[in-house]
């Protein structure tokens, strides 16, 4: 949303002068008003251009999670498809094919009993995944609830607080009380135990996590299930988990074999991933995916005539761009299971060489070390009281690193972390120029008498983590 506006005096406001380009007329165009008149192709993409250089540098940013690179034949076939509107399946019916060709092998990659059975569709991230996958968590209850004359009301989610800002979010627009698991001491997720010991008979599911925003670890799911098998057992409550696995759910099928954190677990209703994470797609796809159709129920999904033949949508919007969707299928197509092993191997290396790397520089202790997303958390040792992690991001962004700095939450806001996401094209090149950085850097941090920079001063993009 475009929040700043524009103050009277402020340079912004004054025209945009666009000097001779190209040896044309100079000439000036309004910042905020459509322009009278039409101008050369030419001059308006230099102008735009020239703008954009302003941008950070993508491939410095290790605060985002988004793929920032992608090979030129997905760059090719995205621009190939930029006309194509997802919706239109009438008109794209190959497109949508490859859509469900998608999450036919999402399904089988989480261990889906029977691939064929599963619903799925694909999203405009892992935001609008949560807000389906919620939504159906609450349907579901709304059902279960109103068969057996009971109020469907008042329903709740549980969650740790270390949810991505997405789950906040479903929660406040769809009215659903979110439960909250603090962290305590060294746990910085969800436990089993505290999970269960916030559900009841208006829960309509405990959401897990695969790759914590804040420090990239894996939430435990496989125990969280267990817990609330026992608790069924104990109980009657028969609570769903939904894995939300925006980074995760594209790293454990490769990396973590053994973890079983899927639809192994008959208590996994659903899983959504961010296709434009690690799935290796630039921005925006999502992906979610259900069990079966048990759980998304019907009335959820619209029919609609309007495009010629009868669609089925479960979606919060419904034009969206068909290009990312085709860059997925192209990527698991060229890549298939021994590439993106491959790929995220190498994240993972680099995480956890570059996170070694910094605990051995001497003032910073490691929260996680990027052994399961390739994100990791660090902080201060506790004896360096004359400057903070927040003066280390910003002496970091001097040479172009985006390393965000953010407080924990509670019951854990004394702790400041900085936070880096390693991602496909994060070479173990790019990772020692960046400790030869944090090295040069820290001298002049030493010398420092007192903190410049507190929290206050965290302005860092940190990737949906509530500053
Ligand atoms: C755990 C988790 N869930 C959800 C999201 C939201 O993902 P998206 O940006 O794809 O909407 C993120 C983003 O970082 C995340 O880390």
């Amino acid at each position: 949303m475009a929040s700043n506006q524009p103050q009277r005096g402020d340079r912004s406001v004054r025209d945009l002068e666009v000097n001779p380009l190209f040896s044309r007329e100079p000439m000036t165009v309004p910042r905020y008003a459509l322009p009278d008149g039409e101008m050369e192709p030419a001059t308006a993409y230099q102008v735009v251009h020239d703008e954009l250089m302003l941008d950070g540098n993508a491939r410095l940013n290790l605060a985002t999670f988004v793929t920032t690179w992608a090979e030129p034949q997905a760059r090719r076939l995205m621009a190939e498809c930029a006309e194509k509107n997802m919706i239109d399946k009438d008109e794209y019916p190959q497109t949508a094919e490859l859509e469900l060709r998608c999450v036919h092998m999402l399904a089988r990659l989480w261990h889906a009993a029977d691939p064929r059975r599963v619903t799925g569709c694909s999203t405009t991230g892992s935001s609008e995944a949560a807000m389906l996958a919620g939504l159906a968590l609450k349907r579901r209850w709304q059902h279960r609830r109103r068969a057996q004359g009971r109020p469907a009301d008042r329903p709740n989610l549980v969650m740790g607080v270390n949810v991505q800002v997405c789950w906040e979010k479903f929660a406040d627009y769809f009215e659903v009380e979110p439960r909250y698991v603090p962290m305590e001491g060294d746990r910085y997720h969800l436990s089993p135990a505290a999970a269960v010991e916030r559900c009841d008979e208006n829960t309509i599911g405990v959401v897990t996590i695969l790759g914590s925003t804040f420090d990239g670890s894996y939430e435990p799911v496989a125990e969280v299930a267990a817990a609330l098998d026992d608790l069924r057992e104990r109980t009657g409550l028969d609570v769903p988990i939904h894995v939300d696995g925006a980074s995760g759910a594209m790293i454990a099928p490769f990396l973590d074999t053994h973890l079983v954190w899927d639809f192994r677990l008959p208590r996994v209703a659903s899983i959504n991933t961010s296709g434009h994470k690690y799935g290796l797609v630039m921005p925006g796809v999502g992906w979610v995916v259900w069990r079966d159709a048990d759980a998304l129920p019907d009335d959820l999904v619209f029919h609609v005539n309007y495009l010629g033949g009868r669609m089925p949508t479960f979606a919060l919007n419904f034009s969206r761009p068909g290009a990312q969707v085709i860059a997925q299928y192209y990527n698991f197509l060229r890549l298939g299971f021994d590439g993106y092993r491959r790929v995220q191997r190498t994240c993972r290396d680099v995480a956890t060489r570059l996170a070694a790397q910094i605990a051995a520089l001497g003032p910073f202790e490691l929260i996680t070390n990027g052994g399961q997303a390739p994100v990791f958390a660090f902080r201060l040792r506790e004896e360096i009281t004359n400057f903070t992690v927040f003066d280390v991001s910003i002496a970091l962004r001097e040479h172009g690193w985006l390393v965000p700095a953010y407080t924990f939450p509670p019951n854990r806001t004394d702790l400041s972390v900085l936070r880096i996401v390693v991602r496909n094209g994060f070479s173990h090149d790019l990772a020692d120029l960046l400790l030869e950085d944090i090295r040069r850097a820290l001298p002049r941090l030493h010398r420092q008498h007192e903190p410049h920079r507190d929290p206050g001063d965290a302005g860092a993009f940190a990737h949906g983590i509530k500053t």
